[in-house]
């Protein structure tokens, strides 16, 4: 017993020091050598810091780009290919289709370089190096300042510390605050805008398994795509000309094709988007108890309804796919978020945190100044509770009724012509531009049904002062979308160009006195009068509470190790590969085989099918050197912490080679964002092996595989 007692008493102290886990954290790159090498290489890196991060010469870094800002993507040869995920690309294969080219079914493989396309408005971008600028940033900085004050004092100090950069003009520079507005770091990045479709496999293997296997394990998808970086002839970022020629970079990954083995070391590079893992206890309550299952209530119905229609109807499934895919993601996420928070008791392991913070500053006379801040924050989120959840309710049922969507963009419009005929006409332009992308996956018939059911809900979950007269007494909320359908003008393509393409005066006298124009002002006048004043104070309230309550557990807790939450900037994530425990007595593996793949196989579904040479290839086990005893691996999973963003960014190996492709978490795992949980936080990755297989055996791409380097780092090893 006396034995026990301490054993106990550590291991709730470790894990009430978040993080307390040795896989847990987002880290900055520059920062590795201070604050994680050890620990790396304890877990079995072979390189060093200055491997990965290096200001003085090439290093991993160099290969790692944003791409658009909303995925990651890597180098992968000396002629600037790029590598990334199949639904990082969608659009791109999207825009490229036509029924004779249909890119999305069959894949598209460029055979040399003249066939890659070109694709507008598609960036990647690269650090060129990382400086801290904090002192400059909160220089005559104090804290008695109010918060608007004090974030104009801090823009003026950031224009200067931009002013007084030293840069080449073809670069960039970017200035983002870390750990809640406590530090800030300086980024110089270079944005290339020539980038090119290389190849994509067909959606049956690049989005197999679709929305039923999204967020989730054992998982077979070969999620990947590739670019190419086009520059000038300097090897300057360069708008997309025919005289421009591959990108030679600085560096490229390494791809290994040994794969990777239970327990074996792996790390993750690249741009996760946004985390909040420094909430305070009340925080994560709401998002638990209120706003998640408000979210998800409202989807429930949108994406019922739009799964009924798309099965009745092949060419509203076509219409809809993309839509459905980017509803569902997030609606499927919350949901794993909410079970994996409730199964991990999120909320009462973060009120341990608190009391043992609490009774440290109680205990310190040099903490004395954080006293009250848990009663501030917790007074805060009370007051905020409300006002946050009519604003998730409002934007979801705005967002998922697709005219009331598209209404917000005509609201401004009609504001536009107060403003003169030039500023009418250029929104005008913009949105009949919009509008038409808009009309061609847009069916009333779909979009009714959906708004009597959010409105309904609407009625039903918001207070009375938000909701608009005709909502309101008894009134039948179908009979008034029905109105709206046969009277607006803004519910077929037609009529709406036929609309704006009047002169102005008359075009806005239309449009204002429309029924789905004054709905939709209606809702938003009302929801702007009744929350948007409680909304702005408290969101500020709690920033700043949000902020002194990080600076202080970095004070409280000094024996631990912080990371920033992820804010769209480069990062360096590292774990092992290992399975799982999901529940009670279900273990996951942590590798899948082509095997896998046809044991899902349902024959002309559309997301289980499988192409015939893939089937064919299995049948005959044809893996070439890609294979291992006599199996082909797909996809793997392992403990990095990672997020969205990090879509597309390279898993390395412990010399730094490129060994899988991470596209996603596995379900149980998707509270990381807010709560990581080494026992369940899984991310999952395509095995490079499968990437290189498909290009080469299946898609005959082969020549792809000859500017890349490919390595047998274990075989080197023994
Ligand atoms: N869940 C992954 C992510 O968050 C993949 C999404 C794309 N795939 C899909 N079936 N919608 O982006
Ligand atoms: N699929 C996500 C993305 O697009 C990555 C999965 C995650 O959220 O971890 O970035």
């Amino acid at each position: 017993m006396k034995k026990i007692i301490p054993v106990l008493l550590f291991a709730l102290a470790c894990c009430l020091l978040k993080p307390a886990f040795a896989n847990e954290g987002m880290w900055l790159p520059q920062l590795l050598a201070a604050l994680n090498e050890k620990e790396m290489k304890a877990m079995g890196m072979k390189i060093s810091a200055k491997d990965i991060y290096d200001i003085n010469k090439s290093s991993l870094k160099d290969a790692i780009v944003s791409l658009g800002g909303f995925c990651t993507a890597e180098v992968i040869s000396g002629d600037g290919l790029l590598l990334t995920n199949h639904h990082c690309a969608f659009d791109a294969i999207q825009k490229h289709t036509t029924l004779q080219h249909n890119y999305i079914d069959r894949g598209f493989w460029a055979m040399n370089r003249k066939d890659e396309l070109p694709n507008p408005g598609l960036t990647a971008t690269f650090i060129v190096r990382i400086e801290e600028v904090t002192q400059q940033a909160l220089q005559n900085i104090t804290g008695d300042m109010e918060e608007r004050e004090r974030q104009s004092a801090v823009d003026k100090n950031l224009n200067a510390v931009r002013a007084a950069t030293a840069k080449e003009e073809w670069q960039d520079v970017l200035i983002r605050p870390f750990f809640e507005g406590n530090r800030y770091f300086l980024f110089i990045t270079e944005t290339y805008t020539d980038i090119r479709l290389a190849g994509a496999p067909p959606s049956s293997i690049g989005k197999f398994g679709s929305d039923t296997d999204n967020w989730m394990w054992p998982r077979h998808t070969g999620d990947f795509a590739m670019f190419r970086i086009y520059a000038d002839k300097n090897n300057r970022p360069a708008a997309y000309s025919a005289d421009n020629i591959p990108y030679k970079p600085k560096r490229f990954l390494n791809i290994s094709l040994d794969g990777l083995e239970k327990n074996d070391f792996t790390m993750v590079f690249g741009f996760p988007g946004r985390t909040q893992e420094y909430l305070y206890s009340a925080a994560i309550a709401q998002v638990l108890n209120r706003q998640n299952p408000a979210k998800i209530a409202i989807r429930n119905q949108a994406l019922n309804i739009t799964d009924k229609y798309m099965r009745q109807d092949p060419g509203i499934k076509i219409q809809y796919a993309s839509k459905f895919a980017s509803t569902a993601n997030a609606w499927k996420k919350w949901i794993g978020e909410s079970q994996g928070l409730q199964a991990t008791n999120a909320v009462a392991k973060r009120q341990q945190y608190e009391a043992e913070f609490q009774k440290r500053v109680n205990a310190a006379d040099s903490l004395g100044k954080y006293k009250t801040l848990l009663n501030e924050l917790s007074a805060a989120y009370t007051s905020f509770d409300a006002p946050a959840l009519y604003r998730d309710i409002f934007n979801e049922t705005v967002r998922n009724v697709e005219m009331l969507s598209f209404t917000t963009r005509v609201i401004p419009l009609i504001n536009a012509s107060t403003k003169g005929e030039a500023t009418y006409n250029n929104h005008r332009d913009d949105l009949k531009e919009y509008s038409t992308g808009f009309f061609k996956n847009f069916q009333p018939s779909v979009d009714k049904e959906v708004a009597v059911a959010l409105l309904e809900l609407y009625k039903e979950k918001m207070p009375v002062s938000f909701i608009p007269a005709v909502l309101q007494n008894g009134s039948n909320t179908t009979d008034l979308v029905q109105h709206i359908f046969s009277t607006s003008s803004l519910v077929s393509a037609t009529a709406f160009n036929n609309v704006i393409s009047k002169p102005m005066a008359e075009a806005v006298n239309i449009l204002r006195t429309d029924p789905l124009v004054q709905l939709a002002s209606e809702m938003g006048k009302l929801y702007a009068d009744n929350n948007l004043p409680a909304i702005n104070e408290w969101q500020v309230k709690i920033n700043r509470l949000q902020q002194v309550y990080m600076k202080a557990q970095m004070e409280v807790f000094r024996e631990k190790k912080f990371y920033p939450d992820a804010n769209s900037t480069l990062r360096v994530t590292y774990g092992k590969v290992n399975g799982y425990t999901a529940k009670d007595a279900v273990l996951y593996d942590h590798y899948t085989y082509l095997d896998g793949v046809m044991e899902k196989y349902v024959p002309g579904d559309y997301e289980f099918d499988v192409p015939a040479k893939l089937i064919e290839l299995h049948a005959k086990k044809d893996y070439g050197r890609y294979g291992i005893n006599g199996k082909m691996p797909v996809c793997f999973i392992a403990s990095n912490h990672t997020t969205g963003g990090n879509s597309g960014s390279p898993a390395l190996d412990a010399y730094g080679n490129l060994v899988g492709l991470n596209f996603d978490r596995v379900w149980e795992g998707t509270m990381s964002d807010i709560n990581y949980d080494a026992s369940i936080c899984r991310n999952i990755m395509v095995d490079v092996r499968y990437i290189l297989f498909i290009v080469d055996k299946f898609a005959g791409a082969g020549h792809l595989l000859n500017e890349m380097k490919l390595v047998n780092p274990k075989k080197i090893k023994k």
